[in-house]
């Protein structure tokens, strides 16, 4: 079955209670045992609860993956995922991680006896490069928020040459587009309030692997750290995740219109979308995705007026996070990003004039007016002053 089937056909109507077409929500915090020697299959909500069960049964079949798990939010899951790690361990990030995953880095690992090194290019990583010490390679690809790419089937042979974990966050593409499990990682994580729930109304994360020794960890976890998704939003990201095909098929075709207008308007100098940093990324991106998504950065030429810009736009809301059937623009530098220090952003390159567009479902053509007319006004802020 293709993956837009199986969204929609994961969940087999004939397991739901009274064959429902839609799962039912379980509230529930505890269970009735049948006596003190034959216990049920749910004892205690934090442990295991239907709607939550059901939600990792779909989401474990789109990713083609043996075990799942679902999290109260991206960073829950991340940091249920950090918690595998032990005293002396250390682990390679990309350099522009997302910004909750790099202030947990660099906040709460020393304490935790563990090192972190921010890797500029993950394509340039060799198995010689792997020192005893590291214990996973944590790669976002594509990267937030400078949509690098990084090949997830080659560092999957270099991280299990000297036998260290694989861990990619998925978020930005889904196995809609890309399947890192398929391409050789040992671990697949989401910050599910993006794509997934896909209307900006659940916080979420999910985990998922192949390898039974991991699943039995993150089992634990789950029910240890006790971070785990509410039945009630198992239950909207289950119908969230219902409509991913669509929804992305039309953001996609929305940024394509965007990346090509960008691509020759003046007041862009930079542009920043999966497969544009290098003909090698391109390469990579095409290869291991069969989608790009609808993240992109830009810089605006001097000429425009960054803050005129934003304020003229009336589609495109100024707000964090991205993946909902709304476009939203926001500056990294001082809202998604702003745990790394100013110097390191610097280097990075996500400094103040870089602006991140999470593009939506609506009218690709109205998108374009309104990108249109906001560059004009921007344009026109300069030649008054
Ligand atoms: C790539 C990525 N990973 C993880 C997270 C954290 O997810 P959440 O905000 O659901 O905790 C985010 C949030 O923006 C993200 O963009």
């Amino acid at each position: 079955m293709k993956i837009d089937s199986l969204i929609v056909k994961g969940i087999d109507a004939k397991d739901n209670p009274d064959h429902a077409v839609v799962p039912p929500i379980y509230l529930a915090t505890t269970y009735v045992q049948e006596d003190l020697h034959d216990f049920q299959s749910y004892a205690y909500a934090r442990g295991g609860n239907p709607t939550r069960n059901n939600l990792e049964h779909l989401f474990s079949k789109i990713e083609q993956a043996d075990y799942a798990y679902a999290f109260a939010s991206g960073m829950a899951a991340v940091s249920a995922v950090f918690s595998l790690l032990h005293s002396g361990d250390k682990v390679l990030l990309n350099n522009n991680v997302y910004g909750g995953t790099y202030r947990y880095a660099s906040n709460l690992f020393r304490d935790r006896g563990i090192n972190y090194e921010l890797v500029h290019d993950f394509n340039d990583l060799t198995a010689e490069d792997l020192d005893d010490d590291v214990a996973a390679l944590y790669v976002e690809t594509p990267s937030n928020p400078l949509l690098r790419v990084a090949d997830i089937q080659r560092l999957a042979a270099v991280a299990h040459q000297k036998g260290k974990l694989l861990i990619v966050d998925n978020t930005f593409l889904t196995a809609y587009y890309q399947n890192p499990l398929a391409l050789g990682a040992d671990v697949v994580l989401y910050s599910a309030t993006k794509y997934l729930s896909g209307h900006a109304d659940v916080l979420a994360g999910l985990v998922a692997t192949n390898q039974e020794s991991i699943a039995v960890k993150l089992k634990f976890l789950q029910n240890t750290l006790g971070g785990i998704l509410s039945p009630t939003d198992s239950y909207a990201l289950i119908r969230g995740i219902k409509t991913l095909s669509v929804r992305l098929d039309r953001q996609e075709e929305n940024t394509d219109r965007i990346i090509k207008f960008f691509s020759t308007h003046p007041g862009i100098e930079h542009l920043y979308y999966p497969g544009s940093f290098s003909r090698e990324e391109k390469a990579i991106q095409e290869r291991q995705a069969s989608g790009h998504g609808s993240v992109i950065s830009i810089r605006l030429t001097p000429e425009y007026d960054q803050d005129r810009f934003v304020a003229a736009l009336s589609l495109f809301d100024l707000a964090v996070s991205l993946g909902g059937v709304e476009s939203l623009i926001c500056q990294p530098a001082t809202m998604t990003h702003e745990s790394f220090d100013a110097d390191l952003q610097q280097k990075i390159g996500i400094t103040k004039g870089l602006l991140r567009l999470a593009i939506g479902i609506e009218n690709g053509e109205d998108l374009l007016e309104d990108l249109t007319q906001a560059l004009d006004k921007a344009k026109q802020k300069k030649h008054l002053e």
